[in-house]
């Protein structure tokens, strides 16, 4: 497993994709566990499965497909991971943020990250979108950021600034576009646990208390690895089930997939809208 990636060990990925696609993604899409229809409707799609692109961590969970997707998609080039891998399917952290280093490399500024999550905040329903406004780096507290070792200094400072680790710019419009949709757009903090075990309801209650609104197992080492390269970030989380505060619900990731039906169709419309209207960079 490694532990590190190297420059050349990056761009060796980049120059895999580019000699498959001649696509050049502005924007790098992440699609969470059961949300990879999106990539569906691109256009002139070169689709490349994760096993064949060296050191790429292959997605091992149901609900994931496990491949790039670059072509276009409301007129932009895109590169879309349809499924994406976690740190508790085994890999090592940096290995989670090498697709979005591989991404920087292929000049994409943007990224939108989605995932599957549950509700810690009371109003929130499953099926909900939430706008992730911030997020809560429980594992990268605990050591696990992707940006452990050696920095690279042509992608970004060994000390990055995560002040608005998402775009406010970015944020606003997701925000305006629901509202002409008629889409209803939660908003909050976004907390990463390590899982692969649900929470126990005093995790919840910990996580209630320190102002957390959704929790999953995904999206803060890929945005962390995307402020460090410069790149401008949105997150939506699908909210896919009540969080078990009470100790008397039970999670399931069948759960999970399921609600991924509900946010599907409103997550690709909001999705597509913001691409079409993303201001060059
Ligand atoms: N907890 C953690 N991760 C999740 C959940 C949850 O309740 N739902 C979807 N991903």
């Amino acid at each position: 497993m490694n532990e590190f990636f190297t420059l050349t060990q990056i761009d060796q990925i980049a120059t895999l994709i580019r000699a498959r696609s001649s696509a050049q993604p502005k924007v790098v899409i992440i699609l969470g566990s059961g949300l990879g229809a999106l990539a569906e409707a691109v256009e002139g799609a070169t689709l490349i499965p994760y096993q064949e692109l060296p050191y790429w961590p292959v997605s091992t969970v149901q609900g994931h497909q496990g491949r790039l997707v670059l072509g276009q998609l409301e007129g932009k080039d895109v590169m879309i991971m349809q499924g994406r891998a976690h740190y508790y399917e085994g890999y090592s952290i940096a290995q989670i943020g090498l697709p979005v280093r591989v991404s920087q490399r292929l000049g994409a500024g943007t990224l939108i990250v989605t995932n599957a999550a549950g509700a810690v905040n009371p109003d929130f329903t499953p099926g909900d979108l939430m706008l992730i406004t911030d997020h809560l780096n429980l594992i990268g507290m605990a050591g696990l950021n992707p940006l452990r070792g050696p920095n690279l200094d042509p992608l970004g400072p060994r000390f990055p600034d995560m002040s608005q680790a998402y775009d406010r710019e970015i944020g606003d419009l997701a925000r305006r576009i629901a509202k002409e949709k008629g889409i209803k757009l939660q908003e909050g903090v976004y907390a990463c646990l390590a899982g692969p075990s649900f929470e126990t309801p005093a995790d919840l209650r910990f996580l209630h208390g320190i102002g957390v609104d959704a929790v999953g197992m995904s999206t803060v080492p890929e945005v962390t690895v995307a402020r460090h390269g410069g790149q401008r970030a949105l997150g939506i989380s699908g909210i896919s089930n009540k969080a078990n505060l009470d100790g008397n619900t039970v999670t399931t990731h069948e759960e999970v997939l399921e609600a991924g039906e509900i946010i599907v169709p409103k997550l690709a419309s909001l999705i597509r809208e913001v691409l079409q209207q993303l201001p060059s960079d």
